[in-house]
Parts: structure tokens; C-alpha cells; sequence
């Protein structure tokens, strides 16, 4: 290849795709995620959430527990302990299954998922993957992914208590409670939203594979027969949901779990996978996990779990279908989606597109200079708009500058007191992603929220 034809292929690859990079960094400067106890140099995969972060998660949990549970007649939310009887893991298998295969690399004292070789770096050539580098790999050996602590004073076998890897195990625990306790027929659901803990092999990726995460579980219980039926509506309405968190459809797809990748308690499984800037991934999974988890649970207590009402010849074992998301990864999607960088003016700037309704500042009021009474009457806004959303006040620097920084993080709307808001009591209401800025009654902006958050 002569050095003209080189030159025309390399302007044909690709750019560099450093979104990850760039977020990353954008959460840091922005108050979305922290590296966990950084001024202790920081622990390796653990992330807090800043302020911004803080109230993005908990607008995706409220809105999915709104659509779960406030919204529907037949779905229960419950908050069950982290800490359960170590029975529980007995029952469910985890403690025989919940296992990752682990390779050792005898040089470089890397550890890795021997399933994840591919996509795993050597510790002393990271440009190499394990296979490549030339160190010594042991057989693969099965890791179990539960944490372990003990209850009590005393530290030994009898006094193991794990923490929980999925927050399932809470719901299958109180059917009964939930059942008698509720009135609830079936079909009918029981919604959790939780942490969980997995000691990951390799974690990765910013917050998408963490070992302390967060997970948003629904489990719906169903007569045997019909399992087919709610598998179909539940992945429907599931992928209805990541729409309705403004994630574009063409960044979503299907993946059907093949024979061997079924988790032992699945009869089929569909996950919902996002296109993240490092590939195709899981955001959430659909499983039939038939009468398994209450089979199991049932003789293992020794409590009679099965369901019987009056529509019914005889008592049965429900079969459950499960829909189970990760509120990191939803948040981490949402971040993906929303990143947008445009010209303008020779600048590169930087727009977070987060829905309104998910947005963690939904409005920030400013006025257009410090003097003429501007800063009093946005004050005054700021104050009234605040009893219902979260509002941001800000004087400092000129109002492009402003409006940059909202943009940046994520803030949908920008309110402006200017010299007209005193004569007439409008203001100007700058729209992030269309960038227009019209003039409205300042009386009428709760309402415009209303509109576009709700
Ligand atoms: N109860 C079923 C269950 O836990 P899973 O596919 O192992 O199924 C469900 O996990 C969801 O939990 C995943 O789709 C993902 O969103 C989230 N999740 C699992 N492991 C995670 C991790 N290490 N870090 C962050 N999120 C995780």
C-alpha cells in the first residue's frame, strides 16, 4: 500500500469513540458520580453519587416505581432487609450456583473471568489481553459471587450471614405476607427497589459493573398455564419503559438467553440491552423463572407456599415472571443517551439531554444582571417554584456562561429576569435542546413545569 492509499484509510476509520472518557469526566466535574473515598486514593469499582447523581437516581426509581406499583392495581412494593436467614441462599441455589469461572495469571497476579478473556487486560501489558500476553494461566476454578460477613459476636461457620446478590429472594420470602396481607389475587406482582452485592471478578466500565449496585425488581406471580402470555406483556411493557425514559429505540435491542447461558432458575430469559460507548449490554433482564423460587422456598421452610382461590380446583405453586433492572445501569443509559456535543461559535459545548422528567435540576432562574431589582424578583421565583421542583438560583457571570453550565448539567430549562419581567411580569424560558427562548407570564411557569416534568 503506497502512502497516499494509507492516508485514505486512515481518514476512513472511525473517530476514537471517548464518550466514556468524556463523561466520566463530566460526572466528576459536574456532581453526578465521585470516585468512593477518593481522598483515600479511591477503592477500586465503587462509586458515590454527587448531588446531581443523587437526585438523577432517585427520579429513575420514583418513576419506575411509579409505573410499577402507583400506577397498576395488581402490584405490591415492599422493602425487605439486606441481611436474610442464610436458609435463603441455601433454597434458591446460590450458594451452589451463583458462581463465576476465575483464571489466575501466575505473571502478572491478574484475575479474570475466564468467559471474559476477550475483553479483559493483562496487568503488566495492557494493550494485551490474558491470552495474548504470554503469562502463565491457571485452569479456570468456580468463584463464588456473595459476599460473606458475619452476624454477631462470633466469627465462625454458624455465625455466616451473606450479603444479598439480587433483591428477588426478599419478595419470594413474604408471598404469603404480601398475599394475605393485601388481598391481592393472582395474577399479581410485588415490586422491590434495592441494593445488592456481587464480589464482581472483574468490575468495570465506570458504574456499569459495580459489586455494590442497585437493583429494581418486580416478580409476577401467575397461574402455570398462562406463564407464556405474561412472559410476552412483560417484555412489552419493559421495553415501553426505556422508551419512556427518553432513550432512543434505535439504541436498544433484544438478546434471548441460548441453553447455556440460562440461569439455573430460568426456563427463558430476554434481556433488554443498550448500546453503551463500550458495546452492546444488559440494562435489564425478563425471566420465567416458573415455580423454582417458591418450589424451593417451600421445602426448604417447610411452609406450604402454594396459591389457591376460589376460581381454582386445587392449590398450585405460581409460576413467577421477573423483571429485573439495574437503577446504575438505567442511570448510566440515561447519561449515554443524553451526551451531545455541538460547535458553536468555534466552542465545543457540551448538552446532557436528559428527559424533563428524569432532569435533576428541572429549571434554573436567573437574573439577567445583579441590580434594577432583577436578582429580587428571581429570587421571589425561585422561592415560590421550589415548594414543588428542584430549582436552581444563579447570578454569577454572563447568562451565556450560565447557560452553558445548565446545559452541561442536564437542566432543561433556563428562566430569565430581565428588564421587561418588571414592567410586564414576563420572562424569557430557554429550552435546552430546541434553544429557543420565549417570553411567558411569569405566573404561568409552575404550571408550564407541571407540563413537561409530569
Ligand atoms: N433477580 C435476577 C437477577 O438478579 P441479573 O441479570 O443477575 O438478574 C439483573 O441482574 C440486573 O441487575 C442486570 O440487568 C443489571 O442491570 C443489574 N446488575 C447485575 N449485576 C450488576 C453489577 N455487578 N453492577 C451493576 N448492575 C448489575
Amino acid at each position: 500500500m503506497n502512502q497516499k492509499e494509507s492516508k485514505a484509510l486512515k481518514s476512513l476509520k472511525p473517530p476514537k469513540d471517548d464518550r466514556m472518557e468524556k463523561l466520566v469526566s463530566l460526572c466528576k466535574r459536574r456532581g453526578y458520580v465521585f470516585p468512593s473515598s477518593e481522598i483515600y486514593g479511591g477503592l477500586n469499582s465503587c462509586w458515590d453519587y454527587g448531588p446531581l447523581g443523587a437526585e438523577l437516581k432517585r427520579n429513575i426509581k420514583n418513576h419506575w416505581w411509579n409505573e410499577m406499583t402507583c400506577r397498576r392495581n395488581d402490584i405490591e412494593g415492599i422493602d425487605a432487609a439486606i441481611l436474610m436467614s442464610p436458609r435463603v441462599w441455601e433454597a434458591s441455589g446460590h450458594i451452589e450456583h451463583f458462581t463465576d469461572p476465575m483464571i489466575d495469571c501466575k505473571t502478572c497476579k491478574g484475575r479474570f473471568r475466564a468467559d471474559h478473556l476477550d475483553s479483559s487486560r493483562c496487568l503488566r501489558k495492557p494493550s494485551k489481553t490474558p491470552h495474548e500476553c504470554g503469562g502463565e494461566l491457571t485452569e479456570a476454578r468456580q468463584f463464588n459471587l456473595m459476599f460473606k460477613t458475619f452476624m454477631g459476636a462470633v466469627e465462625d461457620e454458624s455465625a455466616t450471614i451473606f450479603l444479598r446478590p439480587e433483591t428477588a429472594q426478599g419478595i419470594y420470602v413474604n408471598f404469603l405476607n404480601v398475599k394475605n396481607s393485601s388481598r391481592q389475587k393472582i395474577p399479581f406482582g410485588i415490586a422491590q427497589i434495592g441494593k445488592a452485592f456481587r464480589n464482581e471478578i472483574t468490575p468495570g466500565n465506570f458504574i456499569f459493573r459495580t459489586r455494590e449496585f442497585e437493583q429494581m425488581e418486580m416478580q409476577y406471580f401467575v397461574h402455570p398455564s398462562e406463564d407464556q402470555k405474561w412472559f410476552d406483556y412483560w417484555r412489552e411493557q419493559r421495553w415501553a419503559y426505556y422508551l419512556s425514559l427518553g432513550i432512543k429505540e434505535s439504541s436498544l435491542r433484544w438478546h434471548e438467553h441460548g441453553p447455556n447461558e440460562l440461569a439455573h432458575y430460568a426456563k427463558a430469559a430476554y434481556d433488554i440491552e443498550f448500546e453503551f460507548p463500550f458495546g452492546w449490554q444488559e440494562l435489564e433482564g425478563v425471566h420465567n423463572r416458573t415455580d423454582f423460587d417458591l418450589g424451593c422456598h417451600s421445602k426448604f421452610s417447610g411452609k406450604d407456599l402454594r396459591y389457591f382461590d376460589e376460581r381454582f380446583t386445587e392449590k398450585f405453586l405460581p409460576y413467577i415472571i421477573e423483571t429485573s433492572a439495574g437503577a446504575d445501569r438505567s442511570l448510566l443509559a440515561v447519561l449515554v443517551n443524553g451526551y451531545d456535543e455541538l460547535e458553536i461559535k468555534g466552542e465545543t459545548r457540551v448538552f446532557l439531554r436528559i428527559s424533563p422528567k428524569l432532569a435533576p435540576i428541572k429549571a434554573a432562574i436567573f437574573p439577567l444582571v445583579k441590580k434594577d431589582g432583577m436578582p429580587e424578583a428571581a429570587l421571589k421565583l425561585h422561592s415560590d417554584l421550589k415548594k414543588k421542583f428542584k430549582v436552581f438560583y444563579d447570578h454569577a457571570g454572563a447568562i451565556g456562561r450560565r447557560y452553558a453550565r445548565m446545559d452541561e448539567a442536564g437542566t432543561p430549562y433556563c428562566i430569565t429576569i430581565d428588564g421587561q419581567t418588571l414592567e410586564d411580569q414576563t420572562v424569557t424560558v430557554r429550552d435546552r435542546d430546541t434553544m429557543e427562548n420565549p417570553r411567558m407570564s411569569i405566573n404561568s411557569v409552575a404550571d408550564f413545569l407541571t407540563e413537561k416534568v409530569s
